[in-house]
């Protein structure tokens, strides 16, 4: 089978190099010539890694490199079975990528994106035949990442998510599919991980080290903060507002003034050594917190997590399974959401809501319709 790919920055190689070592044959595209050596180059450290930790033997190294071709032109992908787009995330550009890659295809190539915040639906549009087109959503690093969402837009044939299930589970995925709404699965259902924290931040009930502390005494690999520091508060800033906006600036999606200074301060993160932490200093951890400033932190954080989650199984975009285990392979949490709700009980989630919203008088705490059904059973 043959899989073109354009765009191979960081998630195009790395979307390629996992088909190809899966056997598919693999052409990747890129306007820019020096992105199609780096790929190459990356794409060969990867897999001779991968050789050195005894993931990959070096004959099927050897293989699978040698099935990845750096094209010129985006016509040596007409006769490929499936294209998958990842250039940069605008609408515009790659609305133009998809007109003129279906002068080039056949009628039945299937062709995909792999957008995380941009309406599959409305890039569907731009195409003759979009009842071949759908997201199929990696995560970064693609060829560590277990996971996969996979998106029919509303003009996708209906047999066609099953299809792609399919073919990326036999990449070695978990492929789970959900309805095209913003954020898809783990970006829309993590959100209050970072908001909800940055929110007790900001009103000085508890510091980054001690809400980090908190969420890591319950499991979780990294706290909010540290995370945010990781993922860059450009990136996740931008994944807060996109899915805010889109959700017609639903106030519990709302971006905090916290993360924004920091990103107009450069402050980024890790990357700049500079974010929530300072990382030219020694970093001070908290090795102990109060019980009731630790119960009241956590309960906080995990009951709009699980109230996210059960809205969302609520509102058809996934399944129950699909929810919990998205974020266990997405974000690495330590159980799925619902798994968690059941095990603290879905009435004390409800009362910690309930109780937020009496102080508060704010919609981000309200209780969703599903987990007041599932509270009543
Ligand atoms: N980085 C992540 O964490 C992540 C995770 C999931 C999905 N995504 C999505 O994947 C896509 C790519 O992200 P990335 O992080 O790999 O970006 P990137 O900047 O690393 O790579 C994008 C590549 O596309 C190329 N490009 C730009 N316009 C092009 C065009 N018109 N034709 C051909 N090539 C073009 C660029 O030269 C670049 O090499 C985006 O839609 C992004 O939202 C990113």
């Amino acid at each position: 089978m043959k899989l073109g790919v354009i765009g191979s920055g960081a998630m195009g190689s790395g979307i390629g190099q996992v088909a190809a070592m899966a056997g598919w044959e693999v052409y990747l595209y890129d306007s820019n010539p020096e992105a199609r050596s780096r790929a190459l180059s990356q794409i060969s450290e990867s897999i001779n890694k991968l050789v050195s930790k005894q993931k990959l033997t070096p004959e099927l190294g050897v293989a699978a490199f040698g099935r990845i071709y750096a094209c010129e032109q985006m016509q040596t992908m007409a006769d490929a079975d499936m294209v998958i787009e990842a250039i940069v995330e605008q609408v515009a550009a790659k609305k133009s990528v998809f007109e003129a890659l279906e002068q080039v295809v056949s009628p039945t190539c299937i062709i995909a994106t792999n957008t995380s915040s941009l309406s599959v639906t409305a890039l569907a549009s731009a195409l003759q035949h979009p009842e071949r087109f759908i997201g199929i959503h990696f995560f970064n690093p693609p060829v560590l990442m277990k996971l996969v969402e996979v998106i029919p837009a509303i003009q996708t044939d209906a047999t066609l998510p099953m299809r792609i299930q399919k073919i990326i589970e036999s990449w070695g995925k978990t492929a789970l599919i959900a309805k095209d709404t913003p954020g898809f699965i783990v970006n829309k259902v993590a959100r209050p991980f970072y908001s909800e924290a940055i929110r007790i931040y900001e009103e000085g009930l508890a510091s980054p080290q001690e809400i980090d502390f908190i969420m890591m005494q319950h499991g979780f690999k990294m706290g909010p903060f540290a995370l945010m520091d990781f993922i860059g508060h450009d990136v996740n800033y931008f994944v807060t507002e996109s899915v805010w906006k889109a959700f017609y600036y639903d106030s519990k999606y709302k971006p905090s003034l916290a993360q924004l200074k920091l990103v107009e301060a450069g402050y980024l993160g890790r990357k700049k050594g500079r974010g929530f932490y300072d990382y030219s200093q020694e970093l001070v951890s908290v090795s102990a917190v109060e019980d009731s400033l630790s119960k009241s932190v956590f309960m906080r954080i995990i009951s709009m997590l699980v109230n996210e989650a059960v809205d969302t199984v609520y509102l058809g975009i996934c399944t129950e399974e699909a929810v919990d285990l998205a974020v266990k392979l997405g974000v690495n949490y330590p159980k799925g959401l619902l798994e968690w709700g059941h095990e603290l009980g879905m009435q004390q989630v409800v009362n910690t809501l309930d109780e937020l919203y009496h102080f508060y008088h704010e919609e981000r705490y309200r209780v969703c319709a599903g987990l007041r059904n599932l509270a009543k059973l």
